[in-house]
Formats: structure tokens, C-alpha cells, sequence
């Protein structure tokens, strides 16, 4: 594992599941035991531990869910204060409206959390009851609000578009309202409908492609003229606000995942080059406690590096080097130089680095289709 890297964590509950969400989230019972999950947490990070480098220091700690904030501020302070992190490491926890309260907050900010996700995902009141929520958009201006009086002074709102019947001047509202409140940083993911979730079966009507094109130009441009410049295809940061944690998914770095099934990706030079390795806890927060050093692990074999490799740099609207390719794929970048001087000549590739053009990045599952065949 590189010295210098992320961690996540998993908080695996919620008070009760959104219709169109599919993250490993399971809503709270009466039997549910923090007590159990902050312990288990303890023991899989010393599990993992073992495996890393010795003078590991995590620039980025991602404490996310699920709802992180149903837990109290000395329920996570063991697990993260054993994560070695260097000077001014990042560290988010997601932050869902209707679980946040003032002294809560402030303990947050005690036990090192020094940046808020802040799941506002509309702000109409309709829309928040059609989407399940557990709040109104007065709890989300309240948790905003609190965040800034306890002193964090980098928060990220996240918001989703293209919501059921909803117009292009709704949407943009929505975004009026979380530029007011002037965020750090602002999500703004169009909803899609996941298989196996509640819309899925009973999916609600959703707006028509041309009213989602006029959405997502009309905000894009709203974005950028606010001082929101779009980084990564969902993502918008002020200067020197970019996530530092996503950069580092989006850039296929490497990351320790613990908790209930949460995702790792570890890479390690060996005399046969660089080995990649995809780590997995169970997701049932049940057998995850029953066993919480027990992870699977998965290689990336040479084949499947290059694709996995675009499909998250190609997000980033600058992308990266090639320097970055080889390092991170432990590939020449050879193997790739085909496909994408196809794509260069085809105008949806950049040549002087691994990004996309404005076009590559609307058309970017066409662009990614290039990796899936070999040469
Ligand atoms: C892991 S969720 C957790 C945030 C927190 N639990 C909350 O909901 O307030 C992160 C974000 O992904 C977005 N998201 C979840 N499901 C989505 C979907 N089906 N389509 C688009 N965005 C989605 C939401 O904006 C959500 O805030
Ligand atoms: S609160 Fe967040 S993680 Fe939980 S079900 Fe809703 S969207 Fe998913």
C-alpha cells in the first residue's frame, strides 16, 4: 500500500431506507447494538492494520453510511483515533438532517471530524416525502446552520436532480437554495433508479430526457457561475475545496475499507510487479460483528486494470497523467495507447492526458466501451 493513503468507514443503519437508495443500509431496530459495531470496527482496523505498510498515514478518513451521524461522537472516537493520519488529514462524515443536533455536532468537531456531507438531496418539502426522508427542508437549513456555529468550515451539500415530476425550474431552486447557503462543496447527482430498491418496483414518473438535458446544461452553467466548478462528472468545488478523499477514488488510488461491507483496494510491488487486491467485509452488520476480521479478497488481474482504471478517471473533468496510469496499474502505458488514439481521433479523448473533452465526458460509457475490448 502506498504511505500515503484513505481510509473508510461503514456505518451500515439508518432510521429507515429511501426508496431509491442502494447502499448497504438496514434500517435500525430496537436490537441493533452500536456498542457490538464500534467494537467490531476496533478489531477489523487491527486486522488490517497488520497488512499495511508499517509508517502508513492516511491523508483522508471517510466516515460514511448508511448514517454515521446516529452514532454519538464517543462511539467513533476509539476506531479513529487509532488511524495514524498526516498533518491536516481530511476527515468527512456524512451527516443526515433529521439526526443532527448542536451538541452533537460540536462533539464531532471534538473527536477530529473536520469536514460535514450534508444529505440535503432537495429542499422542497414534497419532493423530501416522495423521496422518504426522515426531514423537512427546515431540519436541513437547522443542520446547516448548527454545522457552521460548531465551527466546521468545510461542508458539502449533497443534492439529487431529476426527481419524480419534477421541472427544470424546480430543480433549479433546489440549487438556488444550496448555493445561498453558500457550501464548500456541492453533490449534485442526477437520481437513478437502482434494481432492487423500492423504485424499482414502483417506480414514480420521472422528468422526460429533454427536461433533464434543460436541467443538467442550465445547472451546470448556474454551477460554474457561482464559483462551483464541476472537478468530477457529480461533484462541484469551490477553489481548494475538491474532496480530497473522492480524488483519491477517482484517481484509482489505494483505500481500507472497514466496517459492514465496506470496499478496500490495496496495491503492493513485488519481484513480479505491482499486485492489486479488492478487499470486502460482509454487509449484514449481524455477521460482520460475528466476524469482523474475516475479509475477502479478490486480485485485479492485468486485464481488467485498464478498465476499471478509466471508469474512474475518465469522471475527473481534468483527469490525470499518464505517470498516474502506471503507478496505479503497475501497466505500460503502451497497452492502452490504441484505444485511445481511436478515441483522440474521434475527438472524445484529450491527447496530452488521461481526460476526456467536453464531448468524451457526455458520452463517457461510449468512451469507457473502448477498455472493455483487449489491445
Ligand atoms: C451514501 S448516501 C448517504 C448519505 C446519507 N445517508 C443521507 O442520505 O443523508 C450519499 C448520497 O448519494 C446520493 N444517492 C443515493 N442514492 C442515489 C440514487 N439512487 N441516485 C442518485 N443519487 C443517490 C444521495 O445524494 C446521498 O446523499
Ligand atoms: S439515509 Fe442515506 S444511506 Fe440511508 S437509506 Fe437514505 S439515502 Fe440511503
Amino acid at each position: 500500500m502506498l504511505p500515503h493513503s484513505a481510509a473508510y468507514i461503514h456505518f451500515p443503519w439508518c432510521v429507515r431506507k429511501c426508496p431509491y437508495c442502494d447502499f448497504n443500509s438496514h434500517p435500525l431496530r430496537e436490537q441493533d447494538d452500536f456498542a457490538a459495531y464500534t467494537q467490531a470496527l476496533n478489531i477489523d482496523w487491527q486486522a488490517q492494520q497488520h497488512t499495511l505498510e508499517e509508517h502508513v498515514l492516511f491523508d483522508s478518513v471517510f466516515l460514511g453510511g448508511g448514517t454515521p451521524s446516529l452514532f454519538e461522537p464517543e462511539q467513533m472516537s476509539p476506531v479513529l483515533q487509532k488511524l495514524p493520519r498526516s498533518d491536516g488529514a481530511e476527515v468527512t462524515m456524512e451527516a443526515n438532517p433529521g439526526t443532527t443536533e448542536h451538541h452533537l455536532l460540536g462533539g464531532y468537531r471534538d473527536v477530529g471530524i473536520n469536514r460535514l456531507s450534508i444529505g440535503a438531496q432537495s429542499f422542497s418539502n414534497a419532493q423530501l416525502e416522495r423521496l422518504g426522508r426522515i426531514h423537512n427542508n427546515t431540519e436541513t437549513y437547522a443542520a446547516y446552520e448548527q454545522a457552521r456555529g460548531a465551527g466546521f468550515e468545510n461542508i458539502n451539500i449533497d443534492l439529487m436532480w431529476g426527481l419524480p415530476e419534477q421541472s427544470v425550474g424546480q430543480a433549479l431552486d433546489d440549487l438556488e437554495t444550496a448555493i445561498a447557503l453558500q457550501p464548500e462543496h456541492i453533490s449534485w447527482y442526477q437520481l437513478t433508479i437502482e434494481a432492487k430498491t423500492e423504485f424499482a418496483v414502483r417506480t414514480p414518473i420521472l422528468p422526460r430526457d429533454a427536461v433533464l438535458a434543460d436541467i443538467e446544461t442550465q445547472g451546470l452553467l448556474r454551477l460554474e457561475a457561482a464559483g462551483y466548478h464541476r472537478y468530477e462528472v457529480s461533484a462541484f468545488a469551490r477553489p481548494g475545496f475538491q474532496c480530497r478523499h473522492n480524488l483519491n477514488y477517482w484517481s484509482f488510488g489505494d483505500y481500507i475499507g472497514i466496517g459492514a461491507g465496506a470496499h478496500g483496494k490495496i496495491s503492493n510491488s513485488s519481484a513480479n510487479g505491482l499486485t492489486i487486491e479488492r478487499t470486502l467485509k460482509s454487509s449484514q452488520p449481524r455477521l460482520y460483528q460475528g466476524s469482523p476480521n474475516t475479509t475477502s479478497v479478490k486480485p485485479v488481474p492485468d486485464a481488467e486494470r485498464p478498465i476499471e482504471f478509466m471508469m474512474n478517471v475518465l469522471r475527473l473533468v481534468d483527469g490525470v497523467n499518464t505517470e498516474t496510469f502506471v503507478r496505479n496499474t503497475g501497466l505500460a502505458w503502451q497497452v492502452v495507447e490504441p484505444a485511445w488514439q481511436r478515441l483522440v481521433s474521434q475527438g472524445l479523448v484529450r491527447q496530452d492526458r488521461i481526460a476526456t473533452t467536453a464531448t468524451g465526458l457526455r458520452y463517457l460509457d461510449s468512451v469507457l466501451a473502448e477498455f472493455l475490448t483487449s489491445d
